[in-house]
């Protein structure tokens, strides 16, 4: 799948495989480091091979003019005597000269424009490619909802995608839309960035081709929380991936042992807010809840889902996330508690 422009030559290719050498070796659900130089996905293997064609054609460059300036030195570093040769010739008003030192760097550029615009129009696609998963992206101050559309749930923080099976053209069609300021969204294994700009809608396509865990982050500076807008995507086989969707479109557990905890939920302003499908609790401001257990991260990757972690948040997530739109709920430790039992059960 991976293809590698002809001119980039054999010094890229050693470039290439000492970088994909490098990559760590890591246990299923631990991440890659998050490095465009590991690309995962046909987007970003675009990007990777302008980048060192760009990269070789500048290494070249930085070669070539740092060569002459080193010869120069050495060989003019004194004056020479009238039996050595002399002061060298200077040049005044040559043509070749003035004439080589514009056309090769225009070449240059015109080549470096040819090939990023192709790269360009290569990764763009307005309409979403034949057998693609559709998903709507919202960036929100300060986390991502994933809108699963047809499939009919939504979920936030953790995107879940299927491995491209190879030799098909299907992909992850991603519409990146904003419910506040400009965000970016950006998973460089997978693709580059993309801005997330209120009122319009953007698009991004994923093809991935390795299963795994992948880290992104907003990528564009959007209030006092926006380190904290992490982005986890879960490339899954086919059929870890049809697994996945048929719990999330379930309606939330239902579980009597909770019940206490579940009535607390429902009795406060939590429900404004979050949505936990099957109840009365539909909110749009917030993250849907339904499922929060499959989710390793609360806000946006503040904190771990732990629960420890999930008790603070509950507390008083102005703690661990000053700032976001979540305000204490003035409850007390034990309906803290209760209500984080209940929100336990929501696997
Ligand atoms: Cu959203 Cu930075």
């Amino acid at each position: 799948m991976r293809r590698a422009f002809v001119a980039s030559g054999w010094m890229m290719s050693l470039l290439a495989a000492t970088a994909s050498g490098a990559a760590p070796v890591c246990a299923p659900g631990t991440a890659e480091m998050p490095s465009m130089f590991l690309p995962r996905s046909e987007p970003a293997e675009i990007i990777l091979d302008i980048t060192w064609l760009i990269i070789g054609i500048c290494a070249v460059i930085f070669i070539v003019m740092e060569g002459l300036i080193v010869w120069a030195i050495i060989r003019y570093r004194k004056k020479r005597s009238e039996s050595e040769g002399g002061e060298p010739p200077q040049v005044y008003g040559s043509n070749p000269v003035e004439l080589a030192w514009t056309v090769i760097p225009l070449l240059i550029v015109f080549v470096l424009f040819l090939v990023s615009a192709r790269g360009i129009f290569e990764i763009d696609k307005q309409e979403p490619p034949p057998g693609s998963l559709e998903v709507t992206v919202v960036g929100h101050r300060w986390w991502w909802e994933f809108d699963y559309g047809d499939l009919g749930f939504v979920t936030a923080n953790e995107l879940h995608i299927p491995l491209t099976k190879d030799g098909e053209p299907q992909s992850v069609y991603l519409m990146l839309e904003s419910a506040d300021v400009i965000h970016s969204f950006w998973v460089p294994q997978l693709a580059g960035k993309m801005d997330v700009v209120p009122g319009r809608i953007n698009h991004l396509w994923l093809q991935p081709s390795r299963a795994g865990k992948y880290i992104g982050q907003c990528a564009e500076y959007c209030g006092n929380q926006h380190a904290n807008m992490l982005i986890t995507v879960y490339v899954h086989t086919e059929e870890e991936f049809a697994r996945w969707v048929e719990n999330q479109q379930k309606e939330a557990v239902e579980d009597a042992a909770v019940a206490e905890g579940r009535d607390l939920f429902m009795s406060t302003a939590c429900i404004n807010c979050h949505t936990i499908r099957g109840t009365v609790a539909d909110g749009t401001f917030a993250p849907d809840l339904t499922h929060l257990m499959s989710r390793s991260v609360l806000g946006a990757g503040a904190a771990a889902n732990t629960p420890d972690r999930l008790r603070e948040w509950v507390w008083d997530p102005q703690n661990i996330k000053p700032g976001c739109d979540m305000p204490s709920m003035k409850l007390s430790r034990e309906e803290t508690d209760r209500i984080c039992d209940y929100l336990e059960t929501l696997k």
